[in-house]
């Protein structure tokens, strides 16, 4: 099913409200596929009848939605992870250079064994993702608890990444061709904070 909702988002005919819809069921599946990696730990518990063996969640969790676009990966996350921290990065690429600008930080001190969950749909040049892994690492994120979330990247990207932070663990739907001259995507979905929030 993810291909599918991922093919409705590259779709350029598709109207807003089936972008939304479908941007939503693909994140609720990305948390339910990091929540199927969360550590957690036997407790004993009594149902009804008798005493058993059960689990809890034993792993703390901080989300960090990469503004704009990363609003939209927010609630599906934040459903998950409901006693998660939330911080927020705010990003935006030069329209010319394709270069990352901070203009909004709001980050909580991080404990070494948190893990980081980076929520941004798109990762291009990945020089947005590498300025939020370098910013939390800073805040005293572990680099091997930070995990990148996305729908869509490029190999150059996800190389960038991996040059420079091995250890981060990188979550995807899908990882595209390439690049194009002005450093979309392709084949991409175009520009998903525009048009998730109909902004143009
Ligand atoms: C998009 C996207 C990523 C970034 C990816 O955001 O959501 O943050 O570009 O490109 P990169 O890997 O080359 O850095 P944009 O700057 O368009 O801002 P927005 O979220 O406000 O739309
Ligand atoms: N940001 C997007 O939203 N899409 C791209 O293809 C590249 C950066």
């Amino acid at each position: 099913m993810k291909e599918a909702l991922l093919t409705t988002l590259r779709d350029k005919n598709t109207s807003l409200d089936a972008f939304r819809a479908a941007s939503r069921k693909l994140s609720s599946m990305l948390a339910a596929e990091v929540a199927a990696k969360i550590k957690q730990k036997v407790v004993s518990i009594e149902t009804t009848l008798a005493k058993a063996n059960g689990f809890k969640v034993a792993q703390d969790v901080v989300l960090v939605p990469i503004l704009r676009a990363g609003i939209a990966l927010l609630p599906s996350f934040m459903y998950f992870f409901d006693h998660a921290r939330v911080g927020f990065l705010g990003m935006r690429r030069d329209e010319k250079t394709a270069l990352p600008k901070m203009y909004y930080e709001n980050l909580p001190t991080f404990h070494k064994e948190e893990w980081v969950l980076l929520l941004d749909p798109m990762i291009a040049t990945g020089g947005s993702s590498k300025e939020a892994i370098k910013k939390v690492i800073e805040k005293g994120a572990k680099e091997e608890n930070i995990y990148l979330i996305g729908i869509v990247a490029a190999p150059e990207g996800i190389q960038e990444i991996e040059n420079e932070f091995p250890k981060v663990k990188v979550h995807v739907v899908s990882i595209d061709e390439k690049l194009n001259d002005e450093k979309f995507i392709v084949p991409g979905l175009g520009d998903f904070g525009d048009r998730f929030f109909a902004s143009k």
